[in-house]
């Protein structure tokens, strides 16, 4: 293989990447030495304490923010300015509260000038997938924490980007919820193809969810450990949870980050 085709394999790729923080106060270095490598169609959970750069890490790969050393790809070439091409969701939904669920997914297509026939069809197929049909019209505060969040998935999926960063997108949600919504972004994600970046504090959603966990130290932030999830593809919530792999690997994460900040 070329050099060049081995680089286009990776859909991301972190090389040697570190980020250090100028304040009036002091230097803060988020993250150091970090290299991974993301093939296309992955899901890669990463799990660290609070503050080891989880956030800092999502920002390089979209370009919000460039990297103090080190080189960021996306799709084989480097990110050099903000990516217009993927998707983000965050804790908060961030949903226009004066707009339907409808509207606010097409809001992507809005600032992205789409074709507003194709952007239509899109949604209504999204707005399936994601199982909101009978709530198009509804307003956000009409809608449950979970259902605000399919919304906001919608609107992230809609331009069908390549990546799709989810930073603690259901850090908000209660327990059962949070474990229907992994159970509904397994499956989303098996139906799109998308290579998706989960941030997350918990460790059974990372697990449950990827092929593989990135598990980071604490500030400055380096990577620890990079463990490969042994699940079948085909994952029913509660068989998977009682697999040995499962019980397995989470312990290993555990362990890890220590008592302390896996409750984190
Ligand atoms: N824009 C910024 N300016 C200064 N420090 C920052 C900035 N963004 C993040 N940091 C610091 O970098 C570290 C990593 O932040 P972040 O990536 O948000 O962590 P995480 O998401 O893992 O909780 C933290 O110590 C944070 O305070
Ligand atoms: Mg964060």
């Amino acid at each position: 293989m070329s050099m060049t085709a081995s680089r286009v394999a990776d859909l991301v790729s972190l090389a040697d990447v570190g980020v250090s923080f100028r304040t009036k106060r002091t230097d803060v270095t988020a993250l150091r030495d970090v290299s991974l490598s993301v093939r296309p169609g992955e899901f890669v959970s990463i799990v660290g304490p609070s503050g080891c750069g989880k956030s800092t890490l999502l920002k390089l790969v979209s370009g919000l923010l460039r990297p103090s050393s080190g080189t960021v790809s996306l799709l084989g070439s480097p990110v050099e300015g903000p990516r217009r091409d993927i998707g983000y969701v965050f804790q908060r939904a961030a949903l226009l509260e004066w707009r339907s669920a409808r509207k606010n997914i097409l809001l992507q297509a809005e600032m992205r000038r789409l074709p507003a026939a194709e952007a239509r069809r899109r949604t209504d197929e999204l707005i399936e997938m994601t199982g909101l049909t009978g709530f198009e019209d509804a307003y956000p505060h009409e809608l449950s924490g979970g259902m605000q969040q399919r919304v906001a998935l919608c609107r992230a999926l809609l331009h069908k980007p390549p990546v799709l960063l989810m930073d603690e997108p259901f850090g908000a949600l209660d327990a059962l919820t949070r474990e229907h919504m992994n159970v509904e972004l397994r499956r989303i994600w098996a139906e799109t193809g998308t290579t998706v970046l989960l941030v997350t504090h918990s460790i059974a959603e990372a697990v449950y969810l990827a092929d593989r966990v990135v598990v980071m130290t604490a500030r400055p932030g380096t990577i620890e450990e990079i463990i490969p999830v042994e699940l079948p593809a085909e994952r029913d919530y509660v068989r998977t949870v009682a697999e040995p792999e499962f019980a397995k690997v989470t312990a290993r994460i555990r362990n890890l980050l220590g008592a302390a900040s896996a409750s984190d």
